[in-house]
């Protein structure tokens, strides 16, 4: 069934477990996704970037998902990541997306929060939730940015969500897209204080790199949403190279991309059972 994040999310923080968010590119993907959830008897958000929207149109992915989702018994949400503005939320909500992320992190903080709020307003009166960031997300040590004044400062984080009225809040608190270059630094307590002090589900963005520990830790101390994009990524072409580097003799694609497909259903379940959404749906 397609539902809401704020749905999702909502039960995930009353009940202590944390929801994967899975950024797919392609129908193999969404199939993978979808059998996890199932299987596992899991929620399940999919998510595309404003980068995969170019690759191939929202309506696109939403036909998808609603295909996959039609004979599915477990709350599937489709939400667009890193959205940018407006425009891209609106072509979101047209195309049935449940939950749209508008990131404006890089704005200084009274900009992010008029973006926010500008989202919140078109999306909340039809239904579709809305996720906001605040503080920087990536700072890796090595990076010139690293440090924890990049991290989501806790009053900040209070006036921003009661001003915008947003469902749901990706917070920093150490993790970086993409595979870490050096060891992640986290701060928990941060983290904790913001669970204390908010009343909305918080996100982590980055997970992909981090322990299965690591991830753990953070639910515990208040993160719903875990972000996977990069280990999919990986998942699916390390398949593909290796199915063709196997086998020379064949031309069918679905071949090498079903192949690909039972890959990232698998990094799909263990990341479900690590999180802990298993039975929950
Ligand atoms: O945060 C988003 C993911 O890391 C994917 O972004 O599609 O722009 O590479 P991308
Ligand atoms: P990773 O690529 O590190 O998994 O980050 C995913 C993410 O945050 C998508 O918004
Ligand atoms: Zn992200
Ligand atoms: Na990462």
């Amino acid at each position: 069934t397609l539902v809401t994040t704020n749905e999702i999310l909502r039960h995930a923080m009353e009940h202590g477990y944390g929801v994967c968010a899975f950024n797919v590119e392609n129908m193999e993907m969404v199939q993978a996704v979808v059998d996890a959830a199932k299987e596992t008897a899991s929620p399940v958000i999919i998510q595309t970037s404003a980068n995969t929207v170019k690759y191939a149109p929202m309506d696109m992915y939403m036909a998808m998902v609603s295909a996959a989702v039609k004979d599915a018994d477990v709350p599937v949400a489709l939400h667009l990541d890193h959205g940018d503005g407006a425009g891209l939320a609106l072509k979101a909500i047209r195309a049935g997306y449940t939950s749209v992320m508008i990131d404006a992190s890089k704005q200084p903080f009274e900009e992010n929060l008029r973006m926010t709020a500008e989202i919140v307003g078109l999306a909340k009166p039809v239904g579709v939730s809305v996720e906001a960031e605040l503080g920087n997300v990536g700072g890796k040590p090595g990076d010139p940015e690293y440090g924890t004044d990049g991290y989501t400062k806790v009053e900040q984080a209070v006036r921003f969500v009661e001003q915008s009225g947003v469902d749901s809040l990706a917070v920093a608190i150490g993790t970086a897209h993409g595979v870490y270059h050096g060891e992640p630094v986290l701060d928990l307590e941060r983290l904790q204080e913001l669970r204390d002090a908010l009343d909305v589900p918080l996100v982590l963005h980055g997970a992909s790199g981090l322990t299965e520990q690591d991830v753990r830790n953070c639910i515990r101390h208040g993160i719903s949403k875990i972000n996977y994009a990069t280990e999919l990524r990986i998942a699916f072409t390390e398949a593909v190279k290796e199915y063709i580097g196997m086998n020379e003799d064949f031309v069918d694609p679905k071949k090498f991309t079903g192949y690909a497909r039972d890959r990232v259903k698998a990094v799909a379940i263990e990341k479900m059972k690590s999180c802990g959404s298993h039975s929950q749906a």
